[in-house]
């Protein structure tokens, strides 16, 4: 309660900004400011002892000795994997540091027999016995050694023993290092923070520019737009982009980091200062960015396919008060005629911040309230946050205090205050900790809870702590399984809470419904678990504008489904900022209305006439393209591919577009992140590539490969269909997407100069893991031919027994150019050649008796 009069007296001074005596800069950071600037003595570099150089049999693992005239020794490690990987790792002879690869790694790695060959006494060549692998690594001994890796026999990484420290005393571990892209042209990653993708310059090598970006997953409560500082998440991959050559660093660990980079210069590079945990490093040499996401994901995991309606519209607000005001706005948004499909419960639904029970006065009756939402074909998410109340009576406490928690080196349960008093906190690197909590989800042990419960939003993951002395989380002494500092693997604690819950999902649901979980905190791997947002923003355009960034660069790294608060959890958004962050975030995978306690109520059936249609538009525009992005989301269960990408993942060259994404190929939506805006520039990618916008129902064809000006009103942001591409939509209007299920398809051919298309359809049951355990999925790839005027649909693979599509209408825009204009000319044809309407033509069935069918229309 303290806490919460802190925040309000916070709030009633005229800043939302966060609290920097609270989050430490470098320069109050002891390990930072002391290694920021630093380059070590030349007797405490090390060099690389070739002569001793092993290459195991077995393991393919190629070790070296490093050694510096301290008498300090380290094992350097190199393996070359399969798919252009290398990972180095730099060990203590006796390493006590914690290895994360059995909890975030899901590719069984494999190595590659290598030979080594010498061009001097002082340098080593590393290559793959099978040449056809691409990657070579290439040691010289120094002092200090330089490890280059390069990949189509060019430099793409470099590690500079020049700025390598090792400390292994028993108070400090910190290492250094630094790497260096020598052909990239930018360097991007670093996810998340609010900043724009290119990271720019925090230190130029001769000066500091800035802090350097940091990762400390943090409760960033009203965080700060572009800046480095650290939020909820961490993904330590630096992207030195290049196109064709384009290579990236992972580093597989856990602990605080502080990161310098210099991306505008030649020789872009990256200077790492990290506190704790394990040197090791996986070097993805691409060679273009979709290679990356394939190594990296492939790496990491993917996500598994959402149910239908986690891609509709989520209605959230800090909080809903009961469960009336629960249902009066479930009722209120279906009368006003926004579609949604989930509202959300947050702190306030339980009892006291008793997880998994509920208040007594206010939610007396959350099964009454669920049948409520269900019948009004609604789904429900409650928050749940992994710190427990202590206290003797509350059940999830009991059976966990004995053993469960994380704990002092003392033996005692570590306890701080956090929402409920005081608290403990789930150790769910305890396996039978992390099952016990999971088992809190079922539906005996969640009393009140019902299938209208489809997902879990775990917040105050990182975990939050309310003790602004050490910046709001857990003392990095606190241990782990009775043995690990909390401080080695702060970073992953988010991610094993939502592992937990996941296992909970599943049991629950009998492992028959993908699960939903929405969690606050991540780590690379999370997307295996988790959807995230972007936690607690402020209602201000710089936010806005740092969510398209935010999200590109998390869909580049894995984190598939992000997205953020819509009109800023924080303060109070106009209309004007309302209506462009509802017309921006449709584009975004996760689609999330949110509020805090102290902002004004802002469901959209609050604001007038006018406000209202341009919301609903968006909303309705949203779940017109639903089938997009559920057809994307099975491309990415296979491949790894991001859902949303940046203009540069298909465009070589199109640098710093951050306000534009593209939706797959085809879609790109624009976001207006400034107010007052008549007209606005839009990079349109690509020579000779044809864009239809299409938000003005389709009357201007633009041609792309650089910058235009074009008009834009309140209505809508602009955005574009490729031409050459077919869209799958439902315009049929629905008040959800489970209503939409079995609603036929309006097909948009949008033809290419050689007026072709093409596209492709994903269908499945929408809930089931059928996808996955028996390919039960229709899967179509469609060609449109202008001449013919037929829509060629082929099965590329799949069992699709019991699944069907029906296309009600296709609609052909085409470029026309007479008297020196070029306007789309639209087509819209409802009946195949002999007069069937297309409308009761079951593609489904056609394509199960022949792979293949050509629909001629007319
Ligand atoms: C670091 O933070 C402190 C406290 O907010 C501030 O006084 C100082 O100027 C900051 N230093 C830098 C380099 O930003
Ligand atoms: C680096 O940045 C500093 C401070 O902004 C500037 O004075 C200096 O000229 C820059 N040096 C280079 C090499 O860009
Ligand atoms: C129930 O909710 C009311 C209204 O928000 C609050 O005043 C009360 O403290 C809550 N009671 C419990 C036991 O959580
Ligand atoms: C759900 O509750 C709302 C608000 O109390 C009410 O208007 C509506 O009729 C209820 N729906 C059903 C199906 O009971
Ligand atoms: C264990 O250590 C913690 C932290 O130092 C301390 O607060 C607690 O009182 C100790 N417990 C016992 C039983 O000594
Ligand atoms: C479960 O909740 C209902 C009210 O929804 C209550 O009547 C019942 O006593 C609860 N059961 C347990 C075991 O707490
Ligand atoms: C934009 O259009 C609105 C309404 O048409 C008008 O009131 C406003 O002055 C225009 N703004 C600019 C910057 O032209
Ligand atoms: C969709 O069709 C299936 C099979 O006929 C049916 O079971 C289901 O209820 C329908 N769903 C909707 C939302 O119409
Ligand atoms: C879809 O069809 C086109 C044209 O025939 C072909 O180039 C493409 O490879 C096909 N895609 C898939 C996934 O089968
Ligand atoms: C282009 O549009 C003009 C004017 O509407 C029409 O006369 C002409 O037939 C169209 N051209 C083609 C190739 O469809």
């Amino acid at each position: 309660m303290i806490r919460f009069f802190l925040l309000l007296s916070v709030l009633s001074a005229t800043t939302i900004a966060i609290d920097k005596t609270v989050f430490k800069n470098c320069s109050r950071v002891e390990f930072c400011t002391k290694y920021r600037n630093f380059e070590p003595n030349e007797k405490d570099k090390y060099s690389a002892d070739l002569k001793s150089l092993t290459i195991d049999d077995k393991t393919n693992v190629v070790k070296v000795p490093l050694k510096n005239d301290n008498g300090d020794t380290l094992n350097l490690l190199i393996t070359l994997l399969e798919g252009n990987k290398v990972r180095t790792q730099i060990q203590e002879p006796s390493t006590t540091r914690f290895d994360l690869s059995d909890i975030i790694l899901v590719e069984d790695l494999k190595s590659l027999p290598v030979k080594k060959s010498s061009i001097g006494p002082n340098n080593v060549y590393i290559q793959p016995i099978d040449t056809s692998n691409n990657q070579r690594v290439y040691i010289e001994a120094g002092p200090p050694f330089v490890i280059t890796f390069t990949s189509d026999k060019e430099k793409r990484v470099v590690l500079d023993g020049n700025n390598f420290v090792m400390e292994h005393t028993s108070k400090s571990q910190v290492f250094t290092f630094k790497v260096s892209f020598p052909q990239a042209d930018r360097l991007y990653g670093l996810h998340d923070h609010a900043y724009k993708m290119n990271l720019g310059t925090t230190n130029n090598g001769s000066a500091n520019t800035m802090d350097p970006f940091r990762f400390r997953n943090s409760d960033a409560w009203g965080y700060e737009a572009n800046s480095p500082m650290a939020l909820y998440g961490s993904r330590p991959v630096v992207i030195g982009y290049k196109p064709e050559k384009t290579s990236a660093i992972f580093l597989l660990n856990a602990a605080e980091q502080w990161i310098d980079v210099a991306s505008d210069i030649d020789n872009p590079y990256a200077y790492f200062i990290v506190e704790k945990g394990a040197f090791d490093l996986f070097t993805l040499l691409g060679p273009t960015p979709k290679d990356f996401v394939r190594q990296f994901t492939g790496l990491t995991g993917r996500a598994h396919l959402p149910q239908i309606w986690a891609l509709g519209y989520h209605q959230c607000r800090f909080s809903y008060k009961s469960q009336d005001d629960v249902k009066t706005v479930v009722a209120l948004m279906g009368q006003n005629d926004f579609p949604f499909d989930v509202i959300y419960l947050d702190g306030d639904h339980t009892d006291d911040y008793r997880w998994f029970h509920w208040n007594h006065t206010t939610y007396t009756d959350p099964i009454e309230m669920f049948n409520n939402i269900s019948a009004a074909g609604r789904l429900a998410v409650s928050i749940s946050d992994p710190h427990i109340k202590v206290e003797d009576t509350y059940d999830v406490y009991i059976g966990a205090k004995e053993k469960y928690f994380t704990k002092w080196a003392n033996g005692s349960n570590y306890e701080a205050d956090c929402w409920p008093g005081k608290s403990s906190w789930i150790d769910y690197m305890i396996p039978e900790a992390s099952d016990y909590y999971a088992s809190w989800y079922s539906y005996k042990k969640f009393n009140g809870s019902t299938p209208t419960l489809a997902g879990i939003w775990n917040d105050m993951n990182e975990p939050a702590v309310f003790d602004e002395t050490i910046e709001k989380t857990m003392p990095w002494e606190v241990l782990h399984m009775g043995k690990v500092p909390h401080g080695e693997i702060h970073n992953i604690y988010g991610f094993t809470h939502v592992r937990s819950t996941h296992k909970g999902l599943m049991d629950r649901d009998n492992g028959l419904k993908r699960p939903f979980i929405l969690t606050r905190s991540h780590f690379a791997g999370s997307q295996r678990y988790a959807a995230m947002w972007t936690g607690d923003n402020s209602a201000t355009w710089e936010h806005f504008a740092n969510t398209y960034s935010e999200c590109m660069n998390a869909n580049m790294m894995g984190m598939v489904f992000c997205g953020a608060d819509i009109g800023g959890f924080i303060g109070d958004p106009s209309d004007e900022l309302l209506q462009r962050w509802y017309q921006g975030a449709m584009w975004l995978p996760f689609f999330r209305g949110h509020s805090s306690r102290e902002a004004k109520r802002r469901e959209p059936y609050l604001f007038s006439k006018e406000v209202q249609a341009v919301l609903r538009k968006a909303l309705k525009t949203r779940y017109q393209h639903i089938p997009s992005f559920y057809t994307l989301f099975f491309e990415h269960t296979r491949t790894g591919d991001p859902i949303i990408r940046p203009l540069y993942y298909d465009y070589p060259e199109v640098y710093d577009a951050d306000t534009q994404v593209l939706v797959g190929t085809d879609i790109m939506g624009v976001a207006i992140t400034k107010p007052g805006v008549n007209q606005t520039e839009v990079v349109l990618p690509g020579a000779n590539q044809w864009w239809y916008r299409a938000d003005r129902e389709f009357i201007d064809p633009l041609l792309g490969d650089g910058k235009l000006t074009i008009d834009v009103d309140i209505n809508s942001s602009p955005f574009f269909y490729r031409a050459g591409s077919i869209i799958f939509r439902k315009d049929r209007p629905r008040d959800t997407a489970v209503a939409a299920i079995n609603d036929s398809y309006t097909v948009y051919v949008n033809c290419d100069q050689s007026q072709n298309a093409a596209g492709r359809l994903y269908i499945d049951d929408y809930f089931s893991f059928d996808y996955a355990n028996k390919d039960n999925y229709l899967y179509i790839n469609a060609t449109y031919d202008n001449v013919e005027k037929t829509l060629t649909l082929e099965s590329i693979d799949g069992d699709s027994t019991g699944l069907d599509a029906v296309f009600e209408q296709v609609v052909i825009n085409k470029v026309n150019f007479t008297e020196g204009v070029y306007k789309t000319q639209q087509d819209v044809f409802t009946k195949s050649y002999d007069g069937i309407p297309l409308s009761e033509i079951s593609i489904g069935s056609a394509l199960r008796k022949n792979n293949k069918y050509t629909m001629k229309l007319m």
